[in-house]
């Protein structure tokens, strides 16, 4: 069958079924992101007990591709440790789904941003800073 869409299986899967979508109650770290490119926008939940995040969950109001990257990015951060978390970057996340068309990358960075940010929040509710040594973008 030929594909509609310029997308991999496993970006329709996570636009078509998303994984995670919705609020935590109990968070201890929030992030909200905005693309200025476009105006999307993403809220990122994450319940993290003894440095470990138990729970991810996001509101993405945006594309297809920014809420497949979402969905895929809950899924890959649940069960890591923050510093695990602080090295995922929005490539490691494109490469999860099988890519990206290069002229949606940019949607990607709205998971990357919104991870960094609930997790330096995390951190600096701790006591602690994040460093920006385990920060890239891609
Ligand atoms: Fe806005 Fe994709 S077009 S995040």
């Amino acid at each position: 069958m030929t594909k509609v869409f310029p997308y991999s299986d496993k970006v329709m899967d996570h636009f078509t079924n998303p994984r995670n979508m919705g609020e935590i109650a109990d968070a201890n770290a929030i992030a909200d992101v905005g693309n200025p490119a476009c105006g999307d926008m993403m809220r990122l939940f994450l319940k993290i007990e003894n440095g470990k995040i138990v729970d991810a969950k996001f509101k993405t109001f945006g594309c297809g591709a920014a809420i497949a990257t979402s969905s895929m990015l809950t899924e890959i951060i649940k069960g890591m440790t923050v510093e695990e978390a602080l090295s995922v970057t929005n490539q490691r996340v494109i490469d999860a789904l099988d890519g990206l068309p290069a002229v949606k990358r940019h949607c990607s960075v709205m998971a990357e941003e919104a991870l960094i940010g609930a997790l330096k929040e995390y951190k600096a509710k701790q006591g602690g800073e994040a460093t920006e040594g385990g920060v890239k973008s891609a």
